[in-house]
């Protein structure tokens, strides 16, 4: 039997978004801080003597995505551009874990894509340079190499600009998603005239040693999306007040282009009450009490342990 390969594709929470600009063929310039948290999805595969790649989705949020064409999902669609541009000798079969919601700004489809790339170039023994993975990422969409890269940072450009940053540490973060999908061009269209952010809101090289400080400094930056994304799914409003109403709450926002909003909280256990508390009185909505991942926490998700359920 083939040995089985794992990566773990983290969800993607920008703790600010600023829209600054706007190109000529219509994608929208930003200014956004990452971070990555210990929920997520999981690809695992294994190698094929022929060349075919096959992938099944299994998973909680395996569903919404049975109606769709395989070869459409973004881990068809990196197995295949890495295939093309490196010619290895084998296919793979490929299995994700499918937890998190989809479109749902917090990376799903992206993080996916990241995680393919990771995973075949380590199944296929792939040696490629930072700047073919950049390409080959970027041309997967403009949240993929900011997944690639997989380390708090700022994100500028469409998203293939990445300033490395000091880790932050493992802050108690909760995600909420209402369980509607939102489409982001719609988003970045009902925006548009409402003018730019200014750049370099984030000057933080500064280490942060708490969830406060964290959360303190995030108090000056918002999402500019989240004003256009209320408009479209106003439920986004009803999560953002469901989180900083719970004790412990520092700041409350919306990732991406919604619909799912994080509250960064005190400590661990109110993340895990105000969760179970918003839980209770929203059975339909999609809930993950997790944690930023640092660098300590990061090297505990890729030794093999699960992502929690
Ligand atoms: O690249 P991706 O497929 O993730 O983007 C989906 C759509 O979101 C784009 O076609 C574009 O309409 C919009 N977008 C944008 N500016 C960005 C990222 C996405 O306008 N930086």
């Amino acid at each position: 039997m083939s040995a089985t390969y794992r990566q773990q594709a983290p969800a993607k929470v920008n703790l600010f978004l600023h829209v600054t600009g706007k190109r000529d063929d219509g994608y929208h310039l930003l200014e956004s801080l990452v971070c990555f948290t210990a929920t997520g999805d999981v690809l695992s595969g294994e190698l094929r003597d022929d060349d075919q790649i096959t992938l099944s989705i299994t998973g909680p949020m395996a569903a919404p995505l049975a109606q769709n064409d395989i070869n459409e999902n973004l881990v068809m669609q990196a197995a295949k551009l890495l295939q093309d541009t490196c010619a290895p000798k084998q296919g793979a079969d490929l299995i994700l874990d499918k937890r998190l919601p989809i479109a749902s700004g917090i990376g799903g489809g992206s993080a996916d894509a990241a995680a393919a790339i990771r995973l075949l170039c380590e199944m296929w023994k792939l040696d490629l340079d930072a700047h073919t993975l950049s390409r080959i990422a970027l041309s997967l969409g403009a949240d993929v190499p900011v997944c690639l890269h997989g380390k708090t940072c700022v994100m500028s450009g469409i998203g293939e600009e990445i300033t490395e940053l000091p880790d932050l540490p493992p802050v108690p973060i909760v995600l909420i998603n209402p369980g509607k999908a939102v489409s982001t061009p719609e988003i970045f269209k009902a925006r548009a005239d409402e003018g730019f952010s200014p750049t370099g809101a984030w000057q933080g090289k500064q280490k942060f040693q708490s969830a406060a400080s964290l959360a303190d400094a995030l108090s000056e930056c918002g999402n500019d999306l989240t004003l256009p994304a209320t408009g479209i799914l106003p439920e986004i409003c009803d999560v953002l007040n469901a989180l900083a109403r719970e004790d412990g709450c520092l700041l409350a926002r919306m990732s991406g282009s919604g619909a799912t909003c994080f509250g960064i909280y005190d400590t661990t256990s109110q993340a895990e009450r105000a969760a179970h508390a918003i839980a209770t009185q929203n059975p339909d909505w999609w809930i993950s009490p997790t944690h930023i991942l640092s660098e300590k926490t990061r090297e505990q998700a890729e030794i093999g342990a699960a992502f929690p359920d």
